[in-house]
């Protein structure tokens, strides 16, 4: 294991920087995630609002964090008390959010896990049955913990034998395959009938479909799949060289996750509008469980070849995923370091029990823990988790930080550092999103979420 150094180490370029902060961007949030929120919130409209806000907001909000990494040389909590002390609370409430995420992304990990390998065992066939093979799985008594336990033990021996970099050069490869073979999936789930519908209904906004909820959805789901708002980019931030532009490194990250994620969605939203039918009926049964339902069922129809197929894709999700769960617990682990003044070692331990007990409690909500339905009806700790972190914790961090940066310290700070490596071409764009537009933005999304949740209006 990689002992903690007394310098900081850095990127050994912009291009490095570039490629580690996508392996943490590109993941389940793009895959999974993604596909079945744009589903879910009417397709067209939650695009379009997506994108607006990533490159807007996602966009301000990475400035941020970069700049503020890379000027203070610390991780988030050290970051904003270096500022200003009074607003270390800023980085602790941040760094709460990846202990939230890590264990229910790895158990989505050990689903991933276990699609590959039940497309070798099982074949494609058992696995494309509308969602009762899925459903089993998640709620047996073995099987779920056990992926689980492979995806977290995977995830912690890397980062345990130090072979990161590895994984991430391999990634070089396993990338551009993973985005080839989506885009030819994508190709032939044109070809089936209904297909174009869904396709439609993909692109093209409806604006009857607007709501708060779908704001506060794709505002989550931008935090999620940018890992902003926890604390992460300031760290990556903070190994980056005082010569490398960040508005151009910002831009380049930005535009390859939404591209993958758009991609993705490209793929699944069609291939749900194929085997069910309807705008609404795919509205209706998008959760989480989308992906493992609906691609099963397209690689099905591919005949003899559906086995490698199933078996290649999945296995390269599992590496976009395993990617983004090592830069997860990676932050935790040095969360807990600091803040403990533990060796790393011993932080690392900490963490591998911790993220083992939290995933098995999140499993355990698929069944003898299934009456816990925290979000009403039918919802999952999963559910919860997804929920909390990413429609309530990132809003108000992204809050307090928009305010931070705007009001108190001036975006003056981080303009200054921007600049330190090149022009700031939308600096413009960037003030009026910190100081006025995301803290007015966010501010309203989240009164009228809770407002519609304690029932004063429905959503
Ligand atoms: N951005 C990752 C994804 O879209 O899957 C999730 C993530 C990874 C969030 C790493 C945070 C993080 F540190």
């Amino acid at each position: 294991m990689e002992e903690k150094t007394v310098s900081r180490s850095s990127w050994s370029g912009k291009w490095a920087f570039i490629l580690a902060a996508a392996a943490s961007a590109v993941g389940l949030g793009n895959m999974w995630r993604f596909p079945y929120l744009a589903a879910k919130y009417g397709g067209g409209m939650f695009l379009i609002t997506y994108l607006v806000l990533v490159v807007t907001f996602g966009f301000a909000l990475m400035m941020v964090e970069t700049a503020l990494g890379r000027k203070t040389g610390l991780s988030a909590i050290g970051a904003f008390g270096a500022l200003k002390k009074k607003y270390r609370f800023i980085g602790v409430f941040q760094s709460i959010i990846p202990f939230i995420i890590t264990p229910y992304y790895c158990v989505i990990g050990g689903w991933v896990a276990k699609y590959a390998f039940a497309y070798l065992t099982a074949g494609p066939d058992a696995l494309a049955d509308g969602g009762g093979y899925f459903t089993s799985f998640i709620a047996g008594n073995y099987s779920s913990f056990f992926w689980m336990a492979v995806f977290v033990l995977l995830t912690c021996a890397v980062i345990f034998f130090g072979v990161k970099g590895g994984i991430e050069r391999s990634n070089k490869i396993l990338m551009p395959l993973l985005i080839g073979m989506a885009l030819c999936i994508s190709i032939y789930v044109m070809t089936m009938p209904g297909a174009f519908d869904g396709l439609k209904y993909y692109l093209v906004p409806d604006i009857s479909k607007f709501s708060p909820e779908l704001v506060i959805g794709a505002m989550g789901q931008m935090f999620y799949s940018l890992s902003l708002a926890m604390g992460i980019m300031v760290t990556y931030g903070s190994y980056m060289k005082k010569g490398d532009d960040l508005e151009h490194s910002v831009r380049r990250i930005e535009i390859f996750d939404t591209g993958i994620a758009f991609l993705a969605g490209l793929m699944i939203v069609p291939a749900a509008f194929v085997a069910m039918g309807s705008g609404e009926a795919v509205a209706e049964s998008s959760g989480p469980s989308l992906m493992f339902i609906v691609l099963p069922q397209v690689f099905q129809s591919f005949g003899g070849v559906a086995t490698v197929l199933g078996f290649a894709f999945f296995l390269l999700v599992m590496f976009a995923a395993l990617t983004s769960a090592i830069s997860l617990t990676e932050t935790c682990v040095s969360i807990v370091q600091d803040s403990l003044k533990s060796s790393r070692r011993r932080a690392f331990v900490i963490c591998t029990i911790y993220v083992l007990v939290a995933a098995t409690i999140v499993n355990l909500g698929y069944n003898d823990l299934s009456f816990i339905q925290p979000l009403g009806e039918g919802s999952s700790i999963l559910d919860f988790l997804d929920f909390i972190s990413n429609s309530v914790m990132m809003p108000i961090a992204s809050l307090m930080t928009c305010i931070f940066i705007g009001w108190i310290v001036k975006p003056k700070v981080i303009i200054d550092e921007v600049k330190i490596s090149s022009k700031f071409k939308s600096e413009g764009l960037f003030v009026v999103m910190i100081k006025y537009v995301a803290p007015v933005l966010v501010t309203i999304i989240l009164i009228a979420y809770v407002a519609a949740q304690f029932g004063f209006f429905s959503m």
